[in-house]
C-alpha cells in the first residue's frame, strides 16, 4: 500500500473521530501491511489491548530486506489475536456496568449509551477482529518471506490455549492464502499447519508461556507496579465521573475498567473494529497516554528487566532459538520440554522458517531475555516517563493483540560493510522495527554476525537466574 492510501486513511480516521461519525464503509481501518491505524492517537496507547500497528515508520533503520542480501532463516514469535476479556476480568465489568446503570440518575451527552448499553462479550476466546489479524500476519509473513516460503511451510508450534491455537490456525490459512494467489494447491504439496501443541500449566515446560518457576509464580511485582502508577492519574478521572455521573460511585480500579471497555468494546464490536466505542470518548489522549504507560510499567516490573526472575522466563525460547540458527541440540535447563527438543519429529533443526505462538507476557519475558531493551531508560512507577518510538519501551510497541517478532538471518553479497563473505547475520525486527541488539557488534542496519550475536549471550546460556526459582 502506497503513502497516499496510508495518509488517506490517516485523514478518513481522524477525521472521522473527531466529527464522530463512522470511517467510511470502503476505507479500511486495518491492512496487512500496516496493521490498525484507525483513531492512532487513541487506538495505539492501549497498551497490550492495542490492536497490531506496524512500527516500520518509526524505525530508524528500514525494516526491508537490505540490498544484496538474502534472508536464509526467519523465526517468528507471535502473540494471539485480539480476544474478548478474560472470564473473571468479563463479570467485573458486567457488574461496573449494572451498578453504574442503576445508580446513575442522570446518564447524558457523551454518557447517554450507558444507559442501554448491554454487556454481552464472549469470554477468553478471540474475537471476529483477532481472527483477521492472524490471516493478515499469515498473508505478511508469506509476501515477506516468499523466496523462503514458496518451497516451505514454517515450522509450527503453538501454546496450549484454546486462542492461540486458533490464532496459529488462522495464521496458516493466511500463509496458504497468500500462497496460492486463488489457485488450487498443488498436489501433494505439504500445507502450512500447526505441528507441535505445548499444554500449558505449572505442570509442563512450556516456552512459549511461564508456569514452572515457583518464586516468579508466587509474586505479582507487575500489577503492584501498575496499581502505583494507577494512583497517580485516576483520581481526577473518577472525580469527573462521579460529578458527570451523578449517583455514581468508582474506586480508582474501576476507572481502569471503564477505561478497559475502550479497546474491548471496540475490538469486539466488529470483525474490522472501524467503530470507536463510546466507551473511548469518556477519556482525553493525556489520560490513554497514562493508560499505556501503567500497563507497560506491569509488562516491565513483571516480566521485563523490573523483575530479577522476569526476563529468565524467555531463556528457554531464546537457546530454543540459537539452536535453530546455529542447528545444533538445544541446551538447556530452563523452561524446555527435552523430550520434544531431542526428537528431531517434535524439534526440527533444518527448517529455514519457524512460527512459535504464545502470549504478551512470555514474549515480553523472551524480548527481555533477548536483551533488546537493554538501552532503554528504567520506567519509574510513580511519573510517566516520555518514551518515543525509536528508543522506547512500551507494551503497545512491543505486544499488542497480534504482535510479531521477526527474528530474521541473512547472508550478504560482498561490498556490504566489513563482514567476510559467507558470515550469517541476524537481526530482529518487533513488529516491524528493528531493534538494535545488544551484548554484539551491530552494524548501521542494526545486525550482528551469528557467532558473535550467540556468544553475547551470557545471561541466556548461563540460565539466568533460573536457580533462584526454587530457592
Ligand atoms: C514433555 O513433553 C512430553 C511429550 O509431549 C509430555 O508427555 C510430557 O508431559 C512433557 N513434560 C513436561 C515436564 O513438560
Ligand atoms: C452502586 O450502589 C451500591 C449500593 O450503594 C454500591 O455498593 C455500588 O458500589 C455502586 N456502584 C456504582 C458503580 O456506583
Ligand atoms: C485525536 O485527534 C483528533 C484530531 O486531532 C482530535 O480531534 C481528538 O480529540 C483526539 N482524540 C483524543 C482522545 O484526544
Ligand atoms: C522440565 O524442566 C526442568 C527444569 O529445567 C527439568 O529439570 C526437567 O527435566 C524438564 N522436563 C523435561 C521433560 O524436559
Ligand atoms: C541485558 O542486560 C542484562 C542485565 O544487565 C544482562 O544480564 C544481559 O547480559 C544483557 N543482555 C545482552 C544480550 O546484552
Amino acid at each position: 500500500m502506497g503513502i497516499w492510501s496510508v495518509l488517506f486513511v490517516a485523514f478518513y480516521c481522524l477525521s472521522s473521530l473527531s466529527e464522530g461519525v463512522l470511517v467510511p464503509r470502503d476505507t479500511p481501518c486495518n491492512t496487512v501491511d500496516n496493521g490498525y491505524q484507525c483513531y492512532s492517537n487513541t487506538s495505539h496507547l492501549w497498551g497490550q489491548y492495542s490492536p497490531y500497528f506496524s512500527l516500520a515508520d518509526e524505525s530508524a533503520i528500514s525494516a526491508d530486506i537490505p540490498r544484496g542480501c538474502e534472508v536464509t532463516f526467519v523465526q517468528m514469535l507471535s502473540r494471539h489475536g485480539a480476544r474478548f476479556p478474560t472470564s473473571s476480568k468479563g463479570k467485573d465489568y458486567k457488574a461496573l456496568v449494572e451498578g453504574i446503570q442503576q445508580n446513575a440518575t442522570k446518564l447524558a451527552g457523551k454518557y447517554a449509551f450507558l444507559r442501554d448499553y448491554e454487556y454481552n462479550m464472549g469470554e477468553d476466546d478471540l474475537t471476529g477482529f483477532g481472527e483477521n489479524e492472524l490471516v493478515d500476519s499469515g498473508l505478511k509473513f508469506y509476501e515477506r518471506y516468499e523466496s523462503l516460503a514458496r518451497n516451505s511451510v514454517p515450522f509450527i508450534r503453538a501454546s496450549g490455549q484454546d486462542r492461540v491455537i486458533a490464532s496459529a490456525e488462522k495464521f496458516s490459512d493466511g500463509f496458504e492464502q497468500a500462497k496460492s494467489g486463488g489457485k488450487r494447491a498443488r498436489k501433494g504439496q505439504e500445507r502450512a499447519k500447526i505441528d507441535v501443541i505445548i499444554p500449558e500449566g505449572d505442570t509442563f515446560n512450556d516456552t512459549l508461556n511461564h508456569g514452572t518457576c515457583t518464586k516468579f509464580e508466587e509474586t505479582k511485582p507487575g500489577d503492584e507496579a501498575e496499581d502505583t502508577f494507577v494512583e497517580t492519574f485516576t483520581s481526577a478521572i473518577r472525580k469527573r465521573l462521579e460529578a458527570d455521573m451523578p449517583g455514581v460511585s468508582l474506586t480508582n480500579k474501576d476507572v481502569v475498567h471503564l477505561m478497559d471497555l475502550c479497546p474491548f468494546d471496540t475490538i469486539s464490536a466488529t470483525s474490522d473494529a472501524k467503530e470507536l466505542s463510546p466507551f473511548c470518548d469518556l477519556f482525553t489522549e493525556e489520560e490513554w497516554e497514562n493508560y499505556n504507560y501503567a500497563k507497560s510499567v506491569e509488562k516491565y516490573y513483571g516480566y521485563g528487566a523490573g523483575n530479577s526472575l522476569g526476563p529468565t522466563q524467555g531463556i528457554g525460547f531464546v537457546n530454543e532459538l540459537i539452536a535453530r540458527l546455529t542447528r545444533s541440540p538445544v541446551i538447556d535447563h530452563t523452561s524446555t520440554n527435552h523430550t520434544l527438543d531431542d526428537n528431531p519429529k517434535t524439534f526440527p533443526l533444518d527448517r529455514a522458517l519457524y512460527a512459535d505462538f504464545g502470549h504478551d507476557n512470555p514474549m515480553t519475558s523472551t524480548f527481555f531475555a533477548l536483551g533488546l531493551y537493554n538501552n532503554t531508560k528504567p520506567l519509574p512507577k510513580t511519573s510517566i516517563q516520555d518514551v518515543d518510538e525509536s528508543g522506547g519501551y512500551s507494551a503497545a510497541w512491543t505486544v499488542p493483540f497480534a504482535a510479531r517478532m521477526y527474528f530474521e538471518m541473512m547472508q550478504c553479497r560482498t561490498g556490504e560493510g566489513r563482514w567476510e563473505i559467507g558470515q550469517p547475520l541476524v537481526r530482529a525486527l518487533v513488529n516491524d522495527q528493528v531493534v538494535r541488539l545488544s551484548g554484539c557488534d551491530g552494524d548501521e542496519l542494526g545486525r550482528c554476525q551469528l557467532d558473535d550475536f550467540v556468544e553475547g549471550l551470557t545471561f541466556v546460556r548461563s540460565g539466568g537466574n533460573w536457580d533462584e526459582c526454587f530457592s
